[in-house]
């Protein structure tokens, strides 16, 4: 897991949209009066979508202001947890889960195809800047492991091959099709197959 570079180009001020705003008030909504700080996270998420899935340090001064809470509390936090983003990332975002069940199921592949196709560095940006690429803790699919995310979207059990078929079209902004790479329907056994993998057959 790489640490976080903050971005050294900054945008002096950040504000919300204001459709964006619209979703704060309904967000602020779920919260008791006197603990609205407590919608930190999703604000600082909204704040991420908003500015192309990275966090301005002006973003987080904004929230803390926003929030009547220290800022160095919003940066903490903003530190802290891998789905927040400090520095630009590609159109396509690939985050590569390396806890065990991926590992052993060939993550570090994975991570091979990102490091030679995209940079050999986390979170920089594809010569091209279509893609970045991170290590991140486990997305809860491990079921159908080795797996990655791109953006909103699963690629599943995957191997070296089709890792380096899907980084190819995401550099050519033609992205393939998510999902599971052994043809499972969701985390269902393969065809003809039963729970224990054997042939129902
Ligand atoms: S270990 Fe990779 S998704 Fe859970």
């Amino acid at each position: 897991m790489s640490l976080k570079e903050v971005y050294n180009e900054q945008p002096n001020i950040f504000k919300f949209s204001d459709k964006n705003q619209k979703i704060v008030d309904e967000i602020l909504k779920k919260y008791p009066n006197n603990n609205k700080k407590s919608a930190v996270m999703p604000l600082l998420y909204l704040a991420q979508k908003q500015n192309d899935n990275w966090i301005p340090l002006a973003a987080m001064k904004y929230i803390a202001k926003f929030l009547s809470i220290p800022y160095i509390n919003v940066y903490e936090i903003a530190t802290f947890y891998s789905m927040y983003n400090l520095s630009p990332v590609g159109k396509y975002f690939i985050q590569v889960c390396t806890t065990s069940p991926c590992l052993i199921r060939g993550a570090d592949k994975l991570v091979k195809v990102c490091k030679e196709k995209i940079s050999s560095k986390e979170r920089k940006l594809s010569e091209n800047k279509r893609c970045s690429w991170m290590e991140v803790e486990c997305l809860g699919a491990c079921v159908n492991a080795p797996m990655m995310q791109v953006n909103n979207d699963y690629y599943e059990d995957l191997n070296e091959n089709n890792a380096n078929k899907i980084v190819e079209s995401l550099l050519n902004d033609k992205p393939l099709k998510p999902g599971s790479y052994r043809g499972r329907r969701n985390t269902s056994p393969e065809k003809d197959k039963n729970l224990n993998g054997n042939s129902s057959k």
